[in-house]
């Protein structure tokens, strides 16, 4: 097999049903302090004479699209046309604003659309869901995340235990990849939920893990926690939008995700939050509760008798930033019109595969990939790590971000890259190769 070229890049491009896309998308001019266009400007992509970034971190902030400024756009004008009125009137009143969005995320996870909602923002959803699902006992009381979650998650369901009057000390355990390894082996999770077996409240796993971008197996995740009595949920920030995910037929019972990262909401988007239909209508679960999931017919009654909304909807609290949702919703659109998370995965593995190709044959064992080769282990991410002890992984991170490559830092030593399928090209993949390569020289 020869090494790809630039010819290679530029045909899978011309081939590509879904290259069309990447004109939905504002990317970010090169370098970014010379040609910002500043306050004020459409924002456009102004041709092609300015460069752009080779955007690789969707993992972290999506792009702004035009639709998602449209949609923003067009709710300040309604605003200011209607006032108040704007709760009531038209396609996008904003009283069941967050309705628009239901079908959407329902195909981005999997799932039905009476258990799926958007609100709120992720931390805030996975207390919410905590409130819920970890109702522990004297008895049973543990729960089970990896170890160096992602921070707020960590600290979420730290609170959480302390909240219900348990240690963490004892109640929170952990599970973290073999010595030597970077990624989680499956059997490590089975057998530490087994081992903890009747004392085993919940499993609060992510869908793809921060670091590594490793899928983890939450069908036999959720099937595993299942067998002990133990309640299941997913950290999704890094999968939505990202891989193929079958909540409902998975048996999950919760789940909370982020839509600022591969579904393009733009900072500090709104969260898409999923209670499995089993639960979703059961009075018995704890609950906080606020004006926004009392029955919609009757919630301007202003009776102070909670009537729960029989979907996951009952989980809202507060009425929601429509300027967020908007974003969101215009987001949604380019996502669905592209096909959504199947045809933008089929492009994804392709992606990954065009990059492995280039990694192995150009940068050889110059890096190391801490990411799992096989496509059902991975998403679009690659976390790569500088082998070479006398060369400093972060001095080459910089060179990478000066040289218009958006990628991110993770302490301690890894850069992350992700080809986001929606607006990157398969150029942006050979160009970043052929910078890393220059930089590891
Ligand atoms: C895995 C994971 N969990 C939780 C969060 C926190 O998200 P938020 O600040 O929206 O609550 C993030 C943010 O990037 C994340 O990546």
């Amino acid at each position: 097999m020869t090494t790809p070229t630039l010819d290679d890049a530029t045909r899978l491009d011309a081939e590509d049903p879904l290259a069309r896309f990447r004109h939905e998308f504002v990317i970010p001019a090169h370098p970014l302090s010379a040609s910002d266009p500043g306050p004020g400007s459409n924002g456009s992509n102004g041709g092609e004479r300015t460069a752009r970034q080779i955007y690789f971190v969707g993992n972290s902030l999506g792009l702004m699209s035009h639709r998602a400024r449209r949609r923003v756009e067009a709710e300040l004008d309604r605003w200011g046309r209607l006032g108040v009125a704007g709760h009531f009137t038209g396609e996008t009143a904003w009283m069941p604003y967050h309705e628009l969005l239901t079908d959407s995320m329902a195909a981005v996870v999997g799932c039905r659309p009476e258990e799926v909602v958007v609100m709120n923002s992720l931390t805030v959803n996975l207390h919410l869901l905590l409130i819920s699902f970890y109702t522990p006992t004297s008895t049973r009381y543990k729960i089970l995340i990896e170890d160096h979650a992602f921070p707020s998650d960590h600290f979420a369901v730290e609170s959480q235990i302390r909240q219900r009057g348990f240690d963490p000390d004892t109640s929170l355990i952990t599970v973290k990849p073999r010595p030597g390894a970077h990624i989680l082996h499956p059997d490590d999770i089975t057998d530490v939920i087994e081992r903890h077996g009747d004392e085993l409240a919940l499993v609060m796993l992510p869908g793809v893990q921060y670091y590594t971008g490793q899928v983890l197996p939450m069908a036999d995740i959720t099937r595993a926690g299942h067998a002990v009595g133990a309640r299941v949920g997913f950290d999704l920030a890094h999968a939505a939008g990202n891989v193929p995910l079958e909540l409902h037929d998975w048996g999950v019972d919760f789940a909370a995700w982020c839509t600022y990262k591969y579904l393009n909401s733009g900072p500090g988007g709104p969260s898409g939050c999923f209670v499995h239909n089993r639960h979703v209508a059961d009075a018995g679960l704890p609950k906080l509760t606020g004006w926004w999931g009392t029955n919609k017919q009757t919630r301007f009654h202003m009776e102070n008798v909670f009537d729960a909304i029989p979907t996951v909807e009952s989980w809202q609290l507060s009425n929601p930033s429509v300027l967020s949702m908007s974003a969101l919703y215009g987001a949604m659109e380019v996502f669905d019109e592209a096909g959504g998370i199947g045809r933008l995965r089929f492009k994804s593995e392709q992606q990954i595969r065009f990059l492995d190709r280039l990694l192995d044959e150009v940068i050889g064992d110059r890096i190391e990939n801490l990411t799992p080769r096989e496509p059902e282990g991975r998403g679009c991410q690659s976390s790569l790590r500088v082998t070479n002890p006398d060369q400093d992984g972060q001095a080459a991170f910089d060179r990478l971000e000066a040289s218009g490559v958006a990628c991110d830092w993770r302490y301690p030593d890894v850069i992350r890259v992700a080809p986001v399928p929606l607006y990157n090209s398969f150029t942006d993949i050979y160009r970043f190769v052929e910078i890393l390569d220059g930089i590891l020289e």
